[in-house]
């Protein structure tokens, strides 16, 4: 049984597990307090009132042990939950070493240890916000017929940039881990029609900012005859009901100290405006953006400082957007493509895009690109995606959402870091 639910049974005689959270011993009682996912709860145990067995196990205890407590649950306003556990018997699963985390620590110092950080009431409950952001995002496409594909990790070759690829030796050959599951994603489009892929991606970015991470979990729907504006719509619906289902945990709001109300004011339509608009309004609050220029941490932060809800960008430059994007045929400097951008400068939290579903332009697009870079695509490496363009293509779009992005902005948390129980970042690979 959990603490919240034995917090209902005043009166009644109940059996715990859990770990100690703290201790403290006055006179003949030591009173422990006891945490398990669901809470903390002061037990009292009486020497007067125990065998010698449990009074010397309470004794022995110490910070983090595992711990299994009978008692009976009584109201009381001097515990810190206004409940606590009369102890009639008390044991030791395992008596814990010194603990290596006390009261004020250096980030350092909780980043080494963070498995055992993983444990504080604050990392409790954003790793429930996180399982929970995962089960909404899951059910909303699981309700509206989309079916979950398992792409492969290991690859051959880019889908985005190629720039941050990370290497790994595959028997005596070069591959990568992924940096997007989308290609995998659209060749489970005639297979399914609606699909999305929910994996790892990896990118060996070299940026040091507070939303980078090495390794994150990529939500990536792909659908058959979406163009941009339907997936915009679908994003804002998802984003929405993830935001929303949120408010409803209001125990897990409160340790965070946030408000269920700002959750709830997520709902469709989001505001959409153009890169061009964008770069004017980071221009007007003292930014320099040129045409053609990506968007920075600084300039994310004026672009959505102001705003409660995420908002698009979209209308790209086809320059700075990846190669597969479909150009606006109305206006051929553009893709047909959005970024959702977090609101109060939590940055990108989704890129999507129309896809370039036609062979001839498909073709002739990586030509540009590879002049306008210097780069070669290695073909090889690309028919088998080309082969969907050749049998059977048909128009279709898609997006990737970064998880911890989502989570970081939701849970207003000051570094991605902290949105993953174990982050891979380009100083940091243990834990
Ligand atoms: O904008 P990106 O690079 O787009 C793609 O990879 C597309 N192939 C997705 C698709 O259309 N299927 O990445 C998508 C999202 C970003 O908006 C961001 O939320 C997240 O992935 N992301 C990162 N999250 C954490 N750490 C990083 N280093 C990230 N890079 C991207
Ligand atoms: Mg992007």
């Amino acid at each position: 049984m959990y603490i919240l639910s034995a917090q209902e049974k005043v009166g009644k005689e109940v059996v715990l597990r859990g770990w100690v959270y703290r201790k403290r011993e006055s006179g003949g009682i030591i009173f422990v307090v006891l945490r398990d996912r669901s809470g903390i709860m002061q037990v009292a145990v009486k020497k007067d009132v125990v065998d010698n067995r449990s009074w010397e196990a309470a004794q022995n205890t110490t910070i983090e042990s595992s711990i299994i407590v009978k008692g009976t649950v009584r109201q009381d306003q001097r515990a810190p939950t206004g409940f606590e556990l009369q102890a009639s018997r008390f044991r030791n699963v395992q008596v814990a070493e010194p603990f290596p985390i006390t009261e004020y620590q250096s980030t350092e110092l909780l980043l080494d240890k963070r498995h055992l950080w993983l444990r504080s009431q604050k990392m409790v409950a954003i790793m429930k916000a996180r399982a929970l952001v995962f089960r909404y995002a899951r059910k909303f496409l699981d309700s509206r017929g989309f079916y979950e594909i398992t792409p492969p990790l290991i690859t051959m070759a880019g889908g985005e940039t190629g720039a941050d690829l990370f290497e790994v030796n595959y028997f005596d050959q070069k591959a990568y881990l992924t940096e997007s599951s989308q290609l995998y994603a659209e060749a489970m489009v005639p297979v399914l029609d609606k699909v999305y892929s929910f994996a790892p991606s990896y990118r060996a970015e070299k940026s040091r900012t507070t939303k980078h991470l090495a390794e994150y979990w990529h939500l990536e729907p792909e659908m058959a005859y979406y163009n941009n504006d339907k997936n915009m719509k679908l994003q804002e619906r998802l984003v929405s009901y993830i935001a929303n289902n949120l408010a409803d945990n209001e125990d897990i709001l409160k340790t965070l100290g946030l408000n269920p109300e700002d959750l709830k004011k997520i709902k469709p339509p989001f505001k959409r405006v153009t890169y061009e608009k964008a770069i004017e309004i980071v221009n007007q609050k003292g930014g320099n953006l040129k045409w053609g220029d990506d968007f920075g941490v600084p300039e994310e932060k004026m672009l959505t400082e102001d705003e409660d809800k995420p908002i698009f960008v979209y209308a790209w430059p086809k320059e700075i957007k990846a190669f597969y994007a479909r150009v606006d045929p109305k206006d051929p400097r553009v893709v047909l493509g959005a970024d959702l951008q977090a609101p109060h400068g939590h940055g990108e939290i989704i890129g999507g895009t129309e896809r370039e579903w036609r062979m001839d332009v498909l073709m002739e697009r990586m030509h540009e690109v590879e002049q306008a870079k210097g780069i070669k695509f290695n073909l090889d490496n690309y028919q088998w995606w080309l082969d969907l363009r050749r049998y059977g293509s048909v128009p279709h779009a898609g997006f990737g959402m970064g998880m911890e992005r989502v989570i970081k902005w939701l849970l207003n948390l000051d570094h991605i870091r902290d949105a993953i129980p174990f982050p891979r970042m380009i100083n940091r690979l243990t834990p």
